[in-house]
């Protein structure tokens, strides 16, 4: 009696559980995905993944460089319950390639209920990592606590470096071959999302750093026209120093000759560089300015979005993007933009001291590189010595002014630019602009860490990212009477709200509100352990920058 209760209720968990497992598959337009499961790292309960959906063509031989392709259809249901490959790079941290392919235009969509009575709101990420690193996986973007939170969530793969973002001036290879695979991808979202219970008339495109930078690209892409209706711009913006490519096709011709190919013919470089390895293609610096070999980082990536000429192909952007705001050219969506306290922190592991010595003796580096490239030796160190008494005082550059160091990475190199993108998008903009500054320290500030060793405890670049993320990687403290747990739940609730609404506090339930900004206002909203509202940020950082551009007789 008990066994034969026992068996039925086996066949019976078998059946449910099988029931269970095909009610977790999905039809996009390429055919039928097997999903999975999976328990919320808070424990509030489950949630449905779908990883390494293919949104494009693999982008392999005569496609290599090239604009992406349509995706291929398969037959019977795919598995879809790993990740796909990387884009083919090398990890930023350690200068090793990782396990990666040329195969690598996946995303991952991650869902809390795939039929809600009522659509729910998208979130389509885009990492950062220079144009040169990252993914769009869990390592480092777990979707647990904004799927918790009634959105459902998208993070991509782009090509990255010269794979990603070669640029020969030609028809064939006219640039930004990463940033179509990004459109491609939303395009995706925007067709298929419904079949994951999302909404594709209420997407959000957030990204941070380089995934910023591609963010705010998008608002004036024509071919991002319309995909959208609300951006979240962290940390980095189209005009930082290292954002935008510098002489793209120059440094192609260097590349071809670093790598034993000598010619001045495009067509045949493209040639060899279809040829070579993609391993072999990655990791090499082909610099064209000096300065370059002092700091890659700071001074400019190699490969990164351009301006691309028309030849009548379908492009994504041919004209400056400061150029295009102040013509008012701009998809109109709601905006959140900011940054972190101390962008600069991470980049403390370069400022060794031959690093500060160079930049002592060499003045122009202290100019920023698009300035720099504009004006004559005699204007920069003019520049540079107005940038060095502000900042150093009479006080030589070494590791005992670090801190001086810091706050002049922090305004250089990122502050001032996107200070200026603020000002810039909420003039043209209609709708709201949300400006923040995130300062929040706990265990959970994996990157800005490295700071700890010289007594800086403030949050870093990339900090942020594990407020709304959880990197399974690092196997973060998430107890729920925790400091942390506390910061993750505000932050989230400002980014979902956000993307639901278009507005980070709709109610009263954070106890603050957030007020937009526009030039009246000058209002940002501190986003730490506390929320706390705030006005003009960054000012004495542009009154300071405002007088270097103007005594440069530059705009931008
Ligand atoms: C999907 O792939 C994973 C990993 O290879 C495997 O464990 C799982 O059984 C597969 N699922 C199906 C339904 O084939
Ligand atoms: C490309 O590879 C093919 C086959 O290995 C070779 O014949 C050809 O010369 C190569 N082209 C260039 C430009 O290196
Ligand atoms: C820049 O970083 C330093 C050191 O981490 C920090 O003290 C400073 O407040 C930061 N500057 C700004 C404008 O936030
Ligand atoms: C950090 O602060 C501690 C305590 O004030 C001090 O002993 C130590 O020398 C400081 N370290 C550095 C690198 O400044
Ligand atoms: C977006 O989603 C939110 C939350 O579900 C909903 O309240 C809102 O009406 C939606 N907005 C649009 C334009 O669909
Ligand atoms: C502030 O914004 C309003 C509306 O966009 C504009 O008319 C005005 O000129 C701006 N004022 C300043 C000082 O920029």
């Amino acid at each position: 009696m008990t066994r034969a209760i026992f068996v039925i209720s086996l066949v019976l968990k078998t059946i449910i559980s099988a029931t269970h497992e095909a009610n977790i598959k999905v039809q996009v337009e390429q055919g039928w995905l097997q999903g999975e499961e999976l328990e919320l790292v808070t424990g509030d309960g489950k949630y449905f993944s779908f990883k390494g959906i293919p949104y494009a063509a693999p982008p392999v031989g005569k496609l290599r460089f090239k604009a992406p392709q349509p995706a291929i259809p398969w037959e019977g249901v795919r598995n879809s319950t790993q990740h796909g490959s990387k884009c083919i790079q090398f990890d930023i941290f350690t200068n090793k390639l990782v396990p990666a392919s040329e195969d690598c235009l996946f995303l991952n969509v991650y869902t809390s209920n795939l039929n809600p009575k009522v659509p729910l709101p998208v979130m389509f990420f885009i990492h950062g990592g220079g144009f040169e690193s990252d993914s769009g996986n869990v390592d480092n973007y777990g979707p647990d606590f904004l799927v918790g939170n009634g959105v459902v969530l998208v993070t991509i793969n782009y090509r990255l470096e010269v794979l990603g973002f070669l640029s020969l001036d030609t028809e064939a290879v006219p640039g930004n071959a990463g940033m179509k695979d990004q459109v491609t991808a939303l395009k995706w979202v925007k067709k298929n999302i419904e079949k994951f219970g999302g909404d594709p008339e209420n997407i959000t495109v957030f990204g941070q750093s380089a995934g910023s930078v591609s963010t705010v690209l998008h608002m004036v892409s024509p071919m991002s026209r319309g995909l959208f209706k609300r951006a979240i711009s962290m940390s980095g913006v189209p005009s930082c120093d290292w954002a935008m490519a510098y002489q793209p096709k120059r440094r192609a011709f260097v590349l071809g000759k670093q790598l034993g190919f000598d010619t001045t013919d495009p067509e045949n470089l493209l040639e060899f560089l279809q040829n070579v390895s993609a391993e072999k293609l990655t990791g090499v610096s082909p610099n064209v300015l000096a300065s370059e070999e002092v700091s890659n980082i700071l001074k400019m990536f190699h490969f990164a979005p351009v301006v691309e000429r028309d030849f009548g192909q379908e492009h994504f952007l041919t004209e400056n993007p400061e150029k295009l705001l102040m013509e008012g050219k701009v998809s109109q969506v709601d905006l959140m933009i900011g940054h972190s306290t101390s962008e600069g922190i991470g980049d403390l592991i370069l400022f060794e001291d031959t690093f500060l010595k160079t930049y002592s003796q060499y003045a122009e580096l202290l100019v920023p590189t698009k300035i720099q490239v504009k004006k004559n030796p005699e204007e920069v160190f003019k520049l540079s010595d107005m940038i060095r008494k502000h900042y150093f005082g009479t006080k030589s550059i070494s590791k005992d002014t670090l801190q001086e160091f810091l706050d002049y990475i922090n305004d250089s190199a990122y502050g001032y630019d996107i200070y200026r993108y603020i000002n810039l998008l909420s003039k043209v903009l209609k709708r709201n602009t949300y400006v923040y500054k995130f300062t929040a320290v706990s265990t959970r500030n994996i990157y800005g860490k490295i700071g700890q060793k010289y007594n800086f405890t403030v949050a870093g670049h990339l900090d942020d990212t594990a407020y709304i993320f959880d990197p399974k990687h690092a196997n973060l403290n998430i107890d729920k009477k925790s400091k942390e747990y506390k910061i993750v739940t505000q932050t989230v609730a400002l980014f979902t709200n956000f993307a639901k609404y278009g507005n980070p506090t709709p109610d009263k339930s954070l106890g603050v509100t957030w007020t937009p900004f526009n030039n009246n206002s000058e209002a940002y909203m501190d986003i730490g352990e506390d929320l706390t509202p705030g006005q003009n940020l960054d000012a004495d950082v542009a009154a300071f920058w405002k007088s270097v551009f103007d005594k440069a007789g530059l705009e931008f």
